[in-house]
C-alpha cells in the first residue's frame, strides 16, 4: 500500500516582532486582555517579506533537511489566503525561486485549513502515482489584510510560512485517517473582500447610469464574528478529530501529539477537554507567533521537529479550521 512520509520541515518568520504592549499604542486594548483571552503575547509582522519570499525560505530549509534537490520535486502546493498577486500563483513563484523546474505547481485556498487540505491533495497525488514527492507550504502575510484599527481582530494574526517535504513510501503507515469538510453556508462569519470589487466594465456602466457603487473600505480587511468562529471551532474540531480517529481505527489515548491550528489557547483548551485528552499533548507556539492561518500547523510542526519532539513512529493528529468555513483533521504516523 502506497502512503506518504514527511521527510523534511522548514519555516520562516519575518524579523519584526510586534508585542501586545505595542498594540496598546494602536488600539484600546491591554497586554493582559490579549494574553488572557487568546494566549498570544507577540507576533511577527512583515516589513517587506512576502508570501513568496517567506514560502521560499521555508521551502529551502525543508528541502535541505529532506536531503532533496529542488529539481527532484514533482509537486509544489502553496496554501495561502493572502497572496500579493492574483497571477501568477504563489506556488509557481516559489517554483522559480527554489529552482524546482520539474514540479507541477498550484495554490490551495482553504484559509486556516489550507495546509491540511494541501497535504491531503498531495497524498492523493502520491498514492495514485501522479507524483513521487511534494513540497507543501503554508504561507501568509495576513498583516496586510488586517484592519489595524479593529481591536477584536488585529491582536490575533501574524505572518510566516512553514513547509514540509513529503515522499511516497511503501513501508511507512503515513496518513492513517482523515476527515475534511467545507460549509460554504457559514462563510459570512469570517471574510475579506478583494481590493477591486467591480470590473472596469461594471464601473463604466455604473457611471453611465449614474449609479455609483459605494464600497465600504472595511470590506477589504478581515471581518470576523469572533464568537461565532469560536463556537464553530470548539464544537466542530473535536467532532472532526473523533471522525478522523474512527477512520484510522484509533482512539484519543493512542495519540502522542495533537498539532492544532494556533488560533486561540482557549480553543485548544476546550478541544482537549471535550476529547478528554491530556492538555500536555497539545503543544502551542501561538504565544510567540499568533494565528498564522495556513502556516500555523507547518510552522509548529517544524519547531517541534527541530526541537526533537517528534519521533519516528509517533502517532500525531493535525487539525485546523477557518474561513470557508473549512475544517479538517488528519491522523498520521510520523
Ligand atoms: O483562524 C480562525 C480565526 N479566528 C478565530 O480563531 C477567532 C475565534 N474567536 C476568538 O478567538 C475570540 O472570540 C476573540 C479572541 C476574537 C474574542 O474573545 P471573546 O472572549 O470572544 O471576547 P468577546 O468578543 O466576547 O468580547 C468581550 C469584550 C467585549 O467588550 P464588552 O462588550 O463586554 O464591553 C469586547 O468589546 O472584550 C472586548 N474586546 C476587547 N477588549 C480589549 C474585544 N477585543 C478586545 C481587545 N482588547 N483586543
Amino acid at each position: 500500500m502506497r502512503t506518504i512520509r514527511i521527510t523534511g520541515t522548514g519555516s520562516a518568520l519575518p524579523g519584526r516582532i510586534v508585542t501586545n504592549k505595542e498594540l496598546e499604542q494602536m488600539v484600546e486594548t491591554s497586554d493582559e486582555w490579549i494574553r488572557e483571552r487568546t494566549g498570544i503575547a507577540e507576533r511577527h509582522v512583515s516589513v517587506g517579506e512576502t508570501v513568496v519570499t517567506l514560502a521560499s525560505e521555508a521551502a529551502h530549509k525543508a528541502l535541505e533537511q529532506a536531503g532533496k534537490r529542488a529539481e527532484e520535486i514533482d509537486l509544489i502546493l502553496v496554501a495561502t489566503c493572502s497572496p500579493e498577486q492574483y497571477l501568477p500563483c504563489c506556488a509557481c513563484q516559489v517554483q522559480a525561486a527554489v529552482g524546482a523546474v520539474n514540479a507541477l505547481a498550484f495554490d490551495v485556498n482553504a484559509a486556516c485549513s489550507g495546509f491540511l487540505f494541501a497535504l491531503n491533495t498531495a497524498d492523493a497525488y502520491l498514492r495514485t502515482g501522479l507524483a513521487k514527492n511534494a513540497l507543501i507550504i503554508g504561507s501568509e502575510v495576513l498583516s496586510k489584510l488586517v484592519d489595524w484599527t479593529d481591536r477584536s481582530s488585529c491582536i490575533l494574526f501574524g505572518d510566516g510560512a512553514g513547509a514540509v517535504v513529503v515522499e511516497r513510501c511503501e513501508a511507512s503507515p503515513g496518513i492513517l485517517g482523515r476527515a475534511l469538510h467545507s460549509d460554504g453556508t457559514g462563510g459570512g462569519v469570517l471574510q475579506c473582500g478583494a481590493r477591486e470589487l467591480t470590473t472596469p466594465y461594471a464601473r463604466t456602466s455604473a457611471a453611465k447610469t449614474d449609479q455609483k457603487q459605494q464600497t465600504d473600505d472595511r470590506e477589504h480587511y478581515i471581518q470576523m464574528d469572533g464568537q461565532e468562529v469560536y463556537r464553530f471551532a470548539t464544537r466542530r474540531v473535536p467532532q472532526c478529530i473523533e471522525e478522523a480517529l474512527a477512520d484510522a481505527g484509533l482512539a484519543v489515548p493512542d495519540i502522542d501529539l495533537f498539532v492544532l491550528h494556533q488560533a486561540n489557547a482557549r480553543i485548544i483548551d476546550a478541544v482537549a477537554k471535550r476529547l478528554h485528552a491530556d492538555r500536555e499533548k497539545f503543544p502551542t507556539n501561538l504565544e510567540r507567533v499568533g494565528n498564522l492561518s495556513s502556516a500555523s500547523i507547518p510552522v509548529l510542526l517544524d519547531e517541534l521537529h527541530r526541537q526533537g519532539k517528534l519521533h519516528r513512529g509517533d502517532r500525531i493528529v493535525l487539525a485546523g479550521f477557518g474561513a470557508g468555513l473549512t475544517i479538517g483533521a488528519c491522523v498520521m504516523t510520523w
